[in-house]
C-alpha cells in the first residue's frame, strides 16, 4: 500500500483564550523536545510516541463516564480515541525496533508519564475542547517532525532501514518496504488525529468541522495472550 498525501501545513489557527493557552503549551513543550533531542529522530519518536499514546486513553475513559453518568450516546467516540491510543502505542513499537532508548531516556519516560498523564486527565475534566485542542496542536507538530525524519533520511542523514517486521504486519507493508515507508505511514497517521482532534475541540464549540486527512489502513491486532494456554 502507499501513504495518503499529507498536507503539512494545516493549522488551526487560535480562536480564543483556550487555544492560545494549548498552542502556546504545545509550542513550549516543541522547544524542549528540539533542546532534548535535537536531530535524534528516532530516539525522538520513542521517547514521544509514550506521550502521545496517552490522550486518547484519558479521552476515551473520561468520555466512557460521563456517557454511563449522563446516560447517553457517545456518537463513535470512545472507540476512536481508543483506536488513536492503540495506533499511537504501535508508532512506539515500532520506532524502538530502529532505535534504542538510553538509560536516562527511559527515565524521562517514566517520570514524564506520570506527570503527563496527571495533567492531561485534570485537564481534559477542566476543558475538555482545551485538551482536544492541545493533541490537535500535537499532532500539527508531529507532522512536521516526521515531515524533518523524512528529509534526514532522503539526505542520506539517516540511513534508509529495512521496516521492522511488526510495522509491515501492521500497515500491510511490502516485503522491501523501509523506514522512509514507515515514516511516511506514520505521519498520515498523526495528521488524521490532527484531524480528528481539531474536529472534537471544533464540535464541542459548535465551530464548522474541516476535512479530516484519510488514515492508512491498519491491521486488526490479535490477542496473544490466548496461545500461552
Ligand atoms: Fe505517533
Ligand atoms: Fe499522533
Amino acid at each position: 500500500m502507499t501513504a495518503p498525501l499529507v498536507d503539512t501545513n494545516v493549522h488551526h489557527k487560535p480562536q480564543g483564550v483556550s487555544d492560545r493557552v494549548a498552542f502556546g503549551f504545545v509550542k513550549l513543550l516543541r522547544f524542549c523536545a528540539d533542546t532534548f533531542f535535537a536531530k535524534r529522530y528516532g530516539h525522538r519518536a520513542v521517547v514521544l510516541e509514550t506521550v502521545a499514546a496517552v490522550p486518547g486513553m484519558v479521552g476515551a475513559t473520561l468520555t466512557h463516564l460521563k456517557c454511563l453518568r449522563r446516560m447517553c450516546d457517545d456518537k463513535g467516540w470512545i472507540k476512536t480515541l481508543m483506536d488513536e491510543a492503540e495506533n499511537e502505542r504501535m508508532h512506539l513499537m515500532t520506532f524502538i525496533e530502529v532505535s534504542k532508548p538510553t538509560l536516562f531516556e527511559r527515565f524521562v519516560v517514566v517520570a514524564v508519564q506520570w506527570v503527563f498523564y496527571l495533567f492531561f486527565f485534570g485537564l481534559y475534566l477542566v476543558s475538555a475542547k482545551t485538551a482536544h485542542r492541545v493533541v490537535g496542536y500535537f499532532e500539527e507538530e508531529a507532522v512536521i517532525s516526521y515531515t524533518h525524519y523524512l528529509a534526514e533520511i532522503d539526505e542520506g542523514r539517516s540511513p534508509n532501514v529495512p521496516a521492522p517486521e511488526i510495522a509491515k504486519r501492521y500497515w500491510g507493508l511490502p516485503d522491501t518496504a523501509t523506514l522512509r515507508d514507515v515514516v511516511l505511514v506514520v505521519r498520515a497517521d498523526e495528521a488524521h488525529h490532527r484531524d480528528v482532534n481539531h474536529g472534537f475541540a471544533n464540535e464541542m464549540v459548535g465551530l464548522p468541522q474541516t476535512p479530516v486527512a484519510p488514515c492508512p489502513p491498519h491491521a486488526q491486532l490479535e490477542p496473544t495472550w490466548k496461545a500461552a494456554a
